[in-house]
């Protein structure tokens, strides 16, 4: 990591990379610019510092990007929202259009693109803000949002939100780590192993819009044991069409503990085993479906078609428009307070 590569001044602030380690050898860097993980070195079997999180070497990388979203955070609506449009009693929003014909990942100038304020930084924690203005992106209310990352002893990375907001607005937080746990740049993610423990799926139109929701059982997205991503990945069935694969919201079961264990994933080749845990009621599962091989990922090679997968842990897709899933409004006086880990083993 060549942290000169990441600093500079972006519209008068400053961006740098930040590096938190832990007793067991593993090594996060973390950057300002989207407030986005750009590397996580884990420690395989034989002890070799494996980077399991795809991204770029520098700054330009990110910027120049394709696909802008690799390790970032994701706000203020994390996934799709119908056509950019909901609204909050009886008041119509229009959002940016950046996924025609719908709204995805907080717009184009979303949290994503951003330069957050560091504000603590010690040698396992960072926390970072940023302030995100009334009608920014067409969203109403001044949010206030701080993301904390920790790495712990216990080999787990703790990312920790907070929002409030003076307007009732909606919200929906979450980070977009392209995971793979061979090493980035490895190749396919298809022979891990991963279990989600999940009895329910949301079903998508061809735009990937929540149509309602489905059993998981006697179909390819049954991953209650565990089962290679590859597995069924190219079966034939309508809902893997529309998603190019996997691009699903699992709807998580609820639980009476404050952070349940939702997801599992091991690499055939390292061994590394990734747990998620999460208090969110969704993850969406993507396996890399749009990646074409078209960026140069660090160590300069492609990203090739569905050589990551993400569990982003969110509100489901579209909530705004069904008012069914659970509610992804923040009203004034509220903080929005949620955690998900990454923890290794
Ligand atoms: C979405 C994909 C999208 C990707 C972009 C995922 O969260 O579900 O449809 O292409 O993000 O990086």
């Amino acid at each position: 990591m060549i942290k000169e590569k990441f600093e500079r001044d972006l519209e008068g602030k400053k961006v740098s990379v930040f590096t938190l380690k832990n007793r067991q050898g593993t090594t996060l860097n973390i950057t300002n610019y989207g407030c986005r993980i750009v590397s996580l070195f884990v420690l395989n079997k034989e002890g070799s510092a494996i980077d399991i999180v795809v991204g770029f070497d520098s700054l330009d990388g990110y910027l120049n990007a394709t696909e802008v979203y690799h390790g970032a955070t994701i706000g203020r609506y994390a996934n799709r929202i119908a056509l950019g449009k909901f609204s909050i009693s009886g008041k119509d929003y229009q959002l940016a259009i950046n996924n025609s014909p719908n709204h995805l990942h907080g717009g184009s100038e979303g949290f994503h693109t951003k330069v957050w304020i560091v504000e603590a930084y010690t040698a396992q924690t960072i926390t970072l803000s940023y302030i995100s203005a009334d009608g920014e992106e067409g969203y109403p209310g001044k949010l206030e949002t701080t993301v904390e990352y920790e790495l712990s002893d216990d080999n787990e990375v703790k990312i920790r939100y907070k929002a409030v907001t003076d307007q009732t607005t909606i919200l929906n937080l979450t980070n977009h780590a392209y995971f793979n746990l061979n090493g980035q740049g490895s190749g396919t993610i298809l022979n891990h192993m991963l279990q989600i423990n999940a009895d329910l799926f949301t079903t998508v139109d061809e735009n990937l819009i929540p149509t309602g929701s489905a059993p998981v059982v006697d179909s390819p997205f049954d991953f209650r044991q565990p089962k290679r991503i590859g597995e069924r990945i190219r079966d034939n069935h309508e809902q893997l069409k529309f998603g190019n694969g996997y691009d699903h919201n699992y709807i998580l079961p609820g639980s009476s503990e404050l952070l349940p264990l939702i997801a599992r994933v091991e690499a055939d080749k390292t061994g590394i085993i990734m747990e998620v845990l999460t208090d969110q009621p969704g993850v969406q599962f993507y396996t890399g479906n749009f990646m074409s091989g078209e960026n140069l990922i660090k160590g300069h090679v492609p990203d090739h078609f569905r050589s990551a997968f993400c569990l982003e842990t969110q509100h489901f897709p579209d909530a705004p428009n069904h008012p069914g899933f659970p509610s992804t409004i923040l009203e004034p006086g509220e903080v929005f307070d949620s955690t998900t880990v990454y923890r290794f083993i």
